[in-house]
C-alpha cells in the first residue's frame, strides 16, 4: 500500500496485467508444499532449509541469470496437472483481489519438458487454472506460451510444432507466443523461423527485450514481428527506436519491482516512466514473478506512485493504454474501458462532494 492519496482510486482502478509468468508465482511456500505432496527432493543448497532462508535469498538477486538460476530449479516441483492448476488459480485470485479485470500469463514448456512433463499435463493445468478464473472471479485471460533463450533453438521447435499439432492456437487455448529467460548471450535472433512462421498463422508476438540487453534486443524482436515488448526499459537509450515504438503503437509492459530485484535499475525511480508518458509510449504496469520479486500487480502500481507522484489523467491514461493493447475482442475492451470510466467518475464524483 502506499501512502499516496490516490491509493484507493489505484486500488479499485481496473487493471490488466500483460506480464506476469505463471512459474513466477510460486511461492516458498507452495515450493515447499508441492515437495512434500509430489515426494520431491528440494535441491540440497541451505538456501532450501526452510520457507523463510529461501525468502531471504530471494531479496538479493544479483542479476536476471541469477533469479532464473532459482526461478527454473523452484517449478521442478510441479508434476501434475493439478499442480498447474492450482499454481494458475493462486495467482488470479490474487490478482482478482489487486483489481485486474484482464490477465495474460506466460508459461515455459519447454522447462517443464525437458524433466518429461507432458505438453498436454501443463497446458491442461493451466487452462484449468484460466477457465475457473473466468468462471468464478469474472477475468477475462490468455495463455502465452514463452520458449526459452537458455535452452537449444531445437527444443523450442519440438514445442511449437505441438502447438500447431493441438491446434490450441485455432481453439483459443493458446493466445499468442513469447521469448524470455537469460537475455544476453544468446543469439538475438534466435527464434526467428519460428516466428516467421507463427506470424503466418496470425498467432500475436511478444518478446522479452531491453531488459538487461541493449535496444538492438528490442529492435530485433520487432523485426522478428514481435508487437508487443516485455520489459524494454532500455528503449530511452534510442532516441529514434523510441520515436518508432511511440508511433507504431506498441506496448511495453514495464515490471518496476522486477527491474529492482534483478538490479536492472537501482530504485523504481529509475524506470522510465515520465520519459515513457512524455514521448508517448504506450506502457502497462505489470508484477512479472511476483512470488520472487516481493510484490503483485497492486504494490507495482504504488511503486510507481510513491515514485512519480502520477495524476488521474495519467493513470487513466496507463489503465485505457492497457485495455487497448490486449489480445482481446473489441467488445470486451469497451466493457472494460467503460469500467475505467465509471471508477474515474465516481473518484471525481467523491473530491467534488
Ligand atoms: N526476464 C526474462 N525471463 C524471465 C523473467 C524475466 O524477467 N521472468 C521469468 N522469466
Ligand atoms: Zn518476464
Amino acid at each position: 500500500m502506499c501512502q499516496s492519496p490516490l491509493h484507493d482510486f489505484i486500488k479499485g482502478l481496473p487493471k490488466c496485467e500483460h506480464h506476469v509468468h505463471l512459474e513466477g508465482c510460486l511461492t516458498p511456500e507452495l515450493i515447499f508444499e508441492l515437495a512434500a505432496r509430489n515426494g520431491i527432493p528440494l535441491p540440497t543448497d541451505p538456501v532450501y532449509t526452510s520457507i523463510s532462508t529461501l525468502s531471504k535469498r530471494y531479496e538479493h538477486f544479483t542479476s536476471l541469470d541469477d533469479f532464473l538460476h532459482f526461478y527454473f530449479e523452484g517449478m521442478a516441483v510441479l508434476r501434475n496437472e493439478q499442480d498447474f492448476a492450482d499454481l494458475a488459480w493462486s495467482y488470479f485470485q490474487k490478482a482478482h483481489s489487486d483489481g485486474v479485470h484482464h490477465a495474460e500469463v506466460f508459461f515455459d514448456p519447454q522447462v517443464h519438458e525437458d524433466r518429461g512433463i507432458p505438453y498436454e499435463t501443463i497446458v491442461g493445468g493451466f487452462s484449468k487454472g484460466c477457465q475457473r478464473a473466468e468462471k468464478e472471479l469474472g477475468l477475462s485471460t490468455r495463455l502465452i506460451l514463452c520458449f526459452v533463450r537458455h535452452l537449444p533453438v531445437d527444443s523450442a521447435k519440438g514445442v511449437y510444432d505441438e502447438l500447431v499439432a493441438s491446434k490450441h492456437f485455432e481453439a483459443g487455448v493458446v493466445h499468442g507466443l513469447g521469448w524470455s529467460s537469460s537475455e544476453v548471450g544468446p543469439p538475438k535472433d534466435m527464434f526467428r523461423d519460428i516466428y516467421a512462421d507463427a506470424k503466418v498463422k496470425g498467432i500475436p508476438l511478444t518478446a522479452h527485450a531491453g531488459e538487461e540487453g541493449d535496444p538492438t534486443y528490442i529492435s530485433t524482436a520487432l523485426e522478428l514481428g514481435a508487437t508487443r515488448i516485455d520489459h524494454g526499459i532500455r528503449l530511452v537509450e534510442d532516441e529514434e527506436l523510441m520515436k518508432r515504438v511511440a508511433r507504431q503503437g506498441t506496448l511495453l509492459t514495464v515490471c518496476p519491482l522486477s527491474n529492482v530485484r534483478l538490479r536492472c535499475v537501482k530504485s523504481v525511480k529509475e524506470v522510465p516512466i515520465r520519459k515513457f508518458l512524455e514521448a508517448g509510449v504506450k506502457f502497462s504496469i505489470n508484477s512479472d514473478d511476483p512470488a520472487y520479486f516481493g510484490g503483485y500487480i497492486l504494490d507495482n502500481y504504488c511503486a510507481v506512485q510513491e515514485a512519480f507522484g502520477l495524476n488521474v489523467l495519467e493513470w487513466r491514461i496507463i489503465a485505457e493504454n492497457s485495455v487497448q493493447e490486449s489480445w482481446i475482442a473489441d467488445e470486451r475492451k469497451a466493457v472494460l474501458l467503460e469500467r475505467i470510466e465509471a471508477h474515474v467518475k465516481e473518484y471525481m464524483h467523491t473530491l467534488a462532494a
